[in-house]
C-alpha cells in the first residue's frame, strides 16, 4: 500500500442531535455502542472520489498511473451502473473499474481482489471502500439511525520489491444467514442487532484465527488490529477473545459510526495519519457483515 486517503461528509451528527428527535440518548448510544458521532452526507461516488484522489496523490501518483478500480460499497448510488464508472469518470481515470458488494466485508474482500490483479499483472490498484448508510436507513428508527454513518477510504496498492505484503487472507460466507441483514430494492435497511452481534463475535475471531495460521503468526505478533467498526463492544469482545490487548486495536467508531465496508479504510487512515504503523508492523484486518459475510488479512506493512 503505497498511498491513502479519507473523506467524511461536512455534517457532523452527535448522539444529543439524534436524542433530540429520538427516544434515545447519549448514555444509551455510548454505552451500547462506543458512537459519539457520526458523519451523514454526500453520495458514495463523491466520498469515494475524495479519498480516492487523496490516495492517488500521497502514492506520488497521477490518475493515469493506475491501472484498475476496485470499489467496495454496498450502496451504490444507482442499481445500474456499477458506482465505480462515476468514481472512474470522477477521478479521470482511464482504467478498468468494477464493484465489489460484500457488505461490510466489502474492503478486505476487495483488499484480496486487489492483490490478485498485481498477481496477475496490474501495477498499481486503486482499492476504495466508500458508503452511504444513511441513503438506506430509516432514520426515524432509533435501532439503526444511531449506528450508521457514511464516509470513504481509499488505498493504492502498487506491485513493488519491498517488504510490504498481504500474508494471508481467510474469506468466508454462510448465506442462510442473510436474513438477519438486508435492504429490499427500494427499502430501507433491515437487521436483527442482536444475532448479528453474537454471530460477529465468533466470526471476527474464527476469521482472523484461520489468517494468522495462514501466515504461521500468533496473535501476540500482530502489531495493530483493525477491525470492522460495528460496535465497540464487537472489537473489545473479539480483541480479547484473540488475547489482542486494546492499545493495539485501532478504535474509530466513536467518531465516524458504521460505515460498513468504509470502516477498515477508514481506521486504517487514521492509524497511518497518527503514526501508529511503521516498516515490517504486522496487521491484522477482519470485517463482517450482511451475507453473512467476513473476511481477515494479515499484512506486512511496507512504509
Ligand atoms: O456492520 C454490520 C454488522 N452490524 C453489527 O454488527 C451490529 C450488531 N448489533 C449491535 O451492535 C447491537 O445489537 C445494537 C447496537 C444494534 C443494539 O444493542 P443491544 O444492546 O443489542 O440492544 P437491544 O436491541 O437488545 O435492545 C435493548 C433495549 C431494548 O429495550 P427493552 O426491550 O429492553 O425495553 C430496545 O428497545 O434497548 C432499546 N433500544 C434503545 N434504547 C435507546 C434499542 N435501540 C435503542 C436506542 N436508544 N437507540
Amino acid at each position: 500500500m503505497t498511498g491513502w486517503g479519507s473523506a467524511l461528509p461536512d455534517k457532523v451528527v452527535t448522539n444529543e442531535d439524534l436524542a433530540a428527535r429520538l427516544d434515545t440518548s447519549d448514555a444509551w448510544i455510548t454505552e451500547r455502542t462506543g458512537i459519539r458521532q457520526r458523519h451523514m452526507g454526500g453520495t458514495t461516488s463523491e466520498l469515494a472520489v475524495e479519498a480516492g484522489r487523496q490516495a492517488i496523490a500521497s502514492a506520488g501518483l497521477e490518475a493515469r498511473d493506475i491501472d484498475i478500480l476496485v470499489l467496495a460499497t454496498t450502496t451504490p448510488d444507482e442499481v445500474v451502473p456499477g458506482t465505480s464508472a462515476s468514481v472512474q469518470e470522477g477521478l479521470g481515470l482511464s482504467c478498468g473499474a468494477f464493484d465489489v458488494n460484500a457488505a461490510c466485508s466489502g474492503f478486505v474482500y476487495g483488499l484480496v481482489v486487489a492483490h490478485s490483479l498485481t498477481l496477475a499483472g496490474m501495477r498499481r490498484v486503486l482499492l476504495i471502500g466508500s458508503e452511504t448508510l444513511s441513503r438506506i436507513t430509516d432514520l426515524d428508527d432509533r435501532s439503526l439511525a444511531v449506528i450508521v454513518g457514511d464516509g470513504a477510504g481509499a488505498v493504492v496498492l502498487e506491485a513493488t520489491g519491498g517488504p510490504g505484503e498481504l500474508i494471508s487472507f481467510d474469506l468466508g460466507a454462510d448465506g442462510s444467514l442473510r436474513h438477519l441483514l438486508h435492504c429490499p430494492h427500494g427499502g430501507v435497511l433491515y437487521m436483527d442487532g442482536k444475532e448479528v452481534f453474537r454471530k460477529a463475535v465468533r466470526v471476527v475471531v474464527d476469521s482472523s484465527l484461520k489468517a494468522l495460521d495462514g501466515a504461521g503468526l500468533g496473535a501476540d505478533q500482530i502489531d495493530l488490529f483493525v477491525p470492522h467498526q460495528a460496535n465497540a463492544r464487537i472489537i473489545t469482545a473479539a480483541a480479547e477473545r484473540l488475547g489482542i490487548p486494546p492499545e493495539r486495536c485501532v478504535v474509530t467508531i466513536d467518531r465516524y459510526g458504521n460505515t460498513s465496508s468504509a470502516s477498515i479504510p477508514l481506521a486504517l487512515a487514521d492509524a497511518l495519519d497518527t503514526g501508529r504503523l511503521t516498516p515490517g508492523s504486522l496487521v491484522l484486518l477482519s470485517g463482517f457483515g450482511g451475507g453473512m459475510t467476513w473476511a481477515s488479512a494479515v499484512l506486512r506493512w511496507g512504509g
